[in-house]
């Protein structure tokens, strides 16, 4: 079957390099599973395995870069794909055509993709607007499939919309901050297209999406890396488009911690949820962003300073995350017996946490082997929640060192049931119940037990998932949650969330024919067939900052 005839997909097969700090040359090592793909033609499980085996050996040092010139030439994704034994899933045509569907224009240009296609649904409430964080997996999925035009129009509109007076009643926002999400107006009489944005003063709870920005320089980097052409990113607009993001963030003021203080709800969790102070998600993105940003900003006058600053943070930021983020076996030993009331340099226990404060659940949820980034840590807090996304933007942009993302892939095999249950893949672990939900999230009864963003199971994060798969040489894996989505996903409608500790249940208000559980999936599914996209998501560790881990490790139990 012509792969390419049946879901309508076009060949990728242009390669280019760009120039990059963090560019490395693999295709020497991707040379040969690469031969070994298009030789074995039957790409099964077992030589998957194979391949992550031989790529986990030095993988963390050179899995990365979609483009050594060249060595994709002659094996064109999906449609090569298809003739070396990968029938297509018939859920994948299904997925474009949805995927197509949801394509929003502006004066005839496609220009984002709706958050969800559900017109069974009631409530339209924001689900018709695009959104920045929905539209990163459709616009992969576009990138791999070798159509980037309509994210680089999506980059350009959404740098427009930064340049808007951004106003909250009578507040002012930062120059800098970029759209929860925009919503385009037809006029059909006028014939006229125009656009409303949304950056926060109109979202429920009014805040406004850190996570945005974030994207979008990530974005802008798939985009280069994905094209080779480094044109739009060279431009002024986009240099400052950047430069504004990262003002927001590298501002001095009262800080003492090098991670970034954010409200509630500035995030795909975009709820009352706990998440306050420094969440890990945040904190992941904001890494894998400046990371992003250095390999694009330019070393003129202006770009300089902005460099400059970046790196500083980066090294302080790794630091911190790395020692006082982690957590293993061994480290929630160590918390367990800490002291308190610590004064001084030489405090073990700097940030006061109470030992009593630990709850009971994460005793059990801690395997021998394995790890995590924990979900918050402030002052006498710690927030022990697992959160999925923070954790494999970690692997992505390696922040992780490799021990760590090893020790995060550990984790997920050992406890799948909570993690992965019946539906990948669960947003945050465990539930927040009864009095404890109450004071958290305010009573939200969307927010419910296992359900939403409180332990529900979001389709969409399979191809993080995927990502984290292939840079840690575990594609096993990404295939066995495939799998498990492939049984259901098409047919409950592509819903945006599950419910349940398992995630049995499609969700009670989910919508259907959401976009990010569409795209996710075509996103899993290429990368799985095709791990030379993982270099437009995935940054290579920077040896240069290396902080000693001075504490516990999984990976010597
Ligand atoms: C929900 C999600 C948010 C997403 C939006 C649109 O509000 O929590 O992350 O961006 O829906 O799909």
């Amino acid at each position: 079957m012509d792969g390419a005839k049946v879901t309508g997909l076009r060949n990728v097969s242009s390669t280019c390099s760009i120039s990059e700090t963090e560019d490395y040359d693999l295709s020497r090592l991707l040379d040969k599973p690469r031969l070994n793909i298009e030789r074995q033609r039957s790409f099964d499980e077992r030589s998957l395995g194979e391949l992550s085996t031989a790529l986990s050996r030095g993988a963390h040092d050179n899995y990365e870069t979609t483009h050594s010139p060249g060595w994709r030439s002659g094996f064109n994704t999906p449609a090569s794909s298809a003739r070396n034994s990968f029938e297509p899933h018939p859920m994948v045509a299904e997925a474009w055509d949805a995927l197509r569907r949801s394509l929003v224009y502006f004066r005839g240009q496609p220009v984002g993709t709706i958050a969800a296609y559900d017109h069974a649904s009631e409530e339209v409430l924001n689900y018709d607007q695009v959104f920045v964080r929905d539209f990163v997996p459709s616009a992969l999925a576009f990138l791999m499939n070798g159509e980037p035009e309509i994210v680089r129009n999506f980059l350009l509109k959404t740098l427009q919309l930064q340049g808007w007076e951004k106003r909250i009643d009578r507040f002012k926002l930062g120059e800098g901050a970029m759209p929860a999400s925009f919503k385009v107006l037809h006029d059909p009489v006028r014939k006229s297209d125009t656009i409303i944005a949304d950056f926060g003063e109109s979202a429920i709870g009014r805040v406004a999406p850190v996570d945005s920005g974030f994207w979008w320089i990530i974005l802008l980097r798939a985009y280069t890396k994905s094209t080779g052409d480094l044109s739009l990113a060279e431009t002024p607009e986009c240099q400052k488009g950047m430069r504004l993001i990262l003002t927001l963030c590298l501002s001095e003021g009262f800080d003492t911690f090098p991670t970034l203080l954010c409200a509630d709800g500035c995030s795909m969790i975009d709820r009352r949820m706990g998440i306050y102070g420094y969440p890990i998600e945040i904190q992941a993105l904001f890494f894998m962003a400046l990371r992003c940003a250095l390999s694009l900003l330019k070393h003129d006058a202006e770009g300089k300073e902005c460099i400059e600053r970046i790196v500083k943070r980066l090294h302080a930021l790794s630091y911190h995350m790395r020692s006082y983020f982690w957590l293993d076996f061994q480290q929630l030993n160590d918390i367990y017996r800490y002291k308190t009331e610590e004064y001084s340099h030489t405090a073990v226990n700097k940030f006061n946490v109470i030992p009593d404060s630990i709850p009971d659940w994460v005793f059990d949820f801690m395997p021998t082997r394995g790890g995590y980034f924990i979900g918050n840590v402030s002052p006498a807090r710690m927030d022990f929640r697992w959160f999925c996304l923070g954790n494999c933007i970690a692997i992505l942009s390696s922040l992780a060192t490799p021990e760590q993302s090893m020790a995060i892939m550990d984790l997920i095999e050992e406890r799948w049931d909570e993690l992965v249950g019946e539906m990948p893949l669960k947003i945050a672990y465990p539930a927040i119940e009864s009095h404890e939900w109450r004071i958290v999230t305010g009573c939200d009864p969307k927010n419910t037990r296992w359900s939403y963003h409180n332990g529900g199971s979001w389709p969409v994060l399979l191809w993080l998932l995927t990502a984290a798969c292939i840079k840690t040489g575990r594609p096993q894996i990404a295939r066995r949650a495939i799998d498990l989505a492939e049984t259901r996903l098409l047919k409950d409608g592509w819903p945006e969330y599950y419910d349940g500790k398992l995630g049995r249940y499609i969700g009670k208000q989910a919508r259907k024919f959401q976009t990010w559980s569409i795209a996710g999936y075509l996103v899993a599914k290429m990368m799985l067939e095709d791990p030379s996209h993982l270099g437009m998501i995935s940054l290579e560790e920077d040896k240069q900052m290396k902080p000693l881990i001075k504490r516990s490790s999984s990976w010597t139990c």
